[in-house]
């Protein structure tokens, strides 16, 4: 870093020139000036991704109204040691009521006897996991990156930071399965603590109750990571990891759940809990952002009243997104194995020009998805890999259906294959968009509904 101007030198180059630039816009800018240029880039931001774009990116969504108006509350502000009705702070009462009205709800929605909802983020509630129920040294497995396994799963995110001994799951890339009998080998050999299902390329369900069976032969504790799923679990139309036989399971709440940022861990073992509590506080948090938990409350209510036709409309937009992407000759990945059983796909666009080029083809038309690595790519060539990852549950939020769906796929082929000019498409993306600009399965806004703040 250079001392005199902060420059990261690690950074990468195009990271690099965009700092510099914006630097040199702010460069002189009174303060009230400053505020106003961040009050701009916020609001373009969200005309952007509300109005003129296809939001297809599987780690995001959009909240509903009500959920979005408690984040403003002054709650945000206000640290909540402890546990509700006998916190360290005093003076908030109904903070720690929505601290158990949250609990409650989603204890209800994922049947699941215990809940922490405190987490900050998916990855920060996967940390109190391992944090928890993990010594430095103890050996986990995890899928790999390719597979789809997320950064904390790894050595260069939390079980990295936990200093785990981590392993690969073996993996049997043709059929997109777990080598369950290699790992029962493995296993047998460098028993492990923690055994890490769950991936952010998630597109079948897994051998929840085979992997729990080896577990068992070595006590080790089955961890499922339902980040990008917890909205079809919470619906009902995938695979329940507690009932299937993990021990704990860990979500983030604002992705196919569309609440508001977080994550949860739930568990039915009391003593996976009591660790987990300890390690959310005093471990990880101190405020813990207490205003969305009556967000995540309000999300979790919409969940239980339109949850399950949320959860099989998400399922129903991707098989036909699948076909209908065939039909316009994309590759879809584990196409020989049905396209997903969920809400996201994946498509192979190593004869698009790769998933780097294909993703940056597609932001400039205003359809946002992210290269992803597919199962057979090399680790190494993560900025460069050959898939594309996408997942319809913001689109079908806003209300669109098969026909919308078969656009998508259009507009897809506009882009990779026919390589029309982005600004073309754009204004076909654009013409899209306006035709769904009122968010579904969500609660009306409500005057009355104590989401406007004073
Ligand atoms: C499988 C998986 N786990 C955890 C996370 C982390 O979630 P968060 O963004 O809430 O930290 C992600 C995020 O994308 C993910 O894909």
């Amino acid at each position: 870093m250079n001392e005199q101007t902060g420059t990261p030198s690690w950074w990468e180059p195009e990271a690099l020139a965009f700092r510099q630039r914006v630097l040199e816009e702010i460069e002189g800018l009174s303060p009230p000036e400053l505020a106003a240029l961040a009050e701009r880039l916020n609001r373009e931001q969200e005309e952007f991704l509300a109005g003129r774009a296809l939001c297809l990116y599987p780690g995001a969504n959009r909240m509903s109204p009500r959920v979005r108006a408690l984040l403003a509350s002054s709650a945000a502000t206000r640290a909540s040691e402890g546990h509700p009705g006998a916190k360290y702070q005093t003076g908030l009462r109904w903070m720690e009521e929505a601290e158990v009205l949250a609990v409650g709800l989603i204890r209800r929605l994922f049947d699941a006897p215990y809940a922490e909802v405190r987490a900050l983020s998916g990855s920060m509630a996967n940390m109190a996991v391992l944090n928890g129920l993990t010594e430095p040294g103890d050996v986990i497995f995890s899928l790999s990156t390719p597979v789809g396994a997320h950064i904390s799963h790894q050595r260069v995110g939390a079980a990295g930071y936990r200093r785990l001994d981590i392993h690969t799951i073996p993996y049997d890339v043709e059929n997109w399965e777990i080598d369950l009998e290699a790992l029962r080998r493995e296993v047998r050999a460098s028993p492990p603590r923690l055994i890490i299902l769950g991936a952010s390329l998630i597109l079948f369900p897994y051998p929840v109750r085979e992997v729990r069976e080896i577990a068992d032969e070595v006590g080790a504790v089955v961890l499922y990571d339902a980040a990008h799923v917890a909205g079809l679990i919470a619906g009902g139309v995938w695979q329940h990891p507690l009932r299937e036989g993990a021990h704990v399971m860990t979500a983030s709440t604002y992705k196919s759940f569309g609440g508001p940022p977080g994550g949860i861990v739930l568990t039915a073992d009391e003593d996976i809990a009591r660790r987990v509590d300890r390690a959310i506080f005093p471990g990880l948090t101190a405020n813990f952002h207490t205003n969305r938990l009556p967000a995540l409350a309000v999300a979790a209510a919409e969940m239980l009243a339109f949850g399950s036709r949320y959860a099989r409309d998400c399922v129903a937009n991707a098989q036909v997104l699948a076909t209908a992407f065939q039909e316009e000759g994309l590759v879809v990945a584990g196409a020989e194995k049905g396209c997903t059983a969920g809400h996201m796909l994946a498509l192979d666009v190593r004869g698009n020009g790769g998933g780097r080029a294909a993703a940056t083809a597609l932001e400039a038309a205003h359809i946002i998805c992210n290269m992803n690595l597919l199962p057979w790519d090399s680790p190494k060539s993560v900025r460069d890999p050959g898939g594309v990852r996408l997942a319809v549950h913001e689109v079908t939020r806003w209300g669109m259906g098969p026909e919308a769906m078969k656009e998508i796929a259009r507009l897809f082929r506009a882009v990779l294959v026919e390589r029309r000019p982005p600004a073309e498409v754009r204004q076909r993306v654009i013409a899209l968009k306006a035709r769904f600009d009122t968010l579904q399965y969500c609660f009306p806004v409500d005057e009355n509904s104590g989401g406007e703040y004073i």
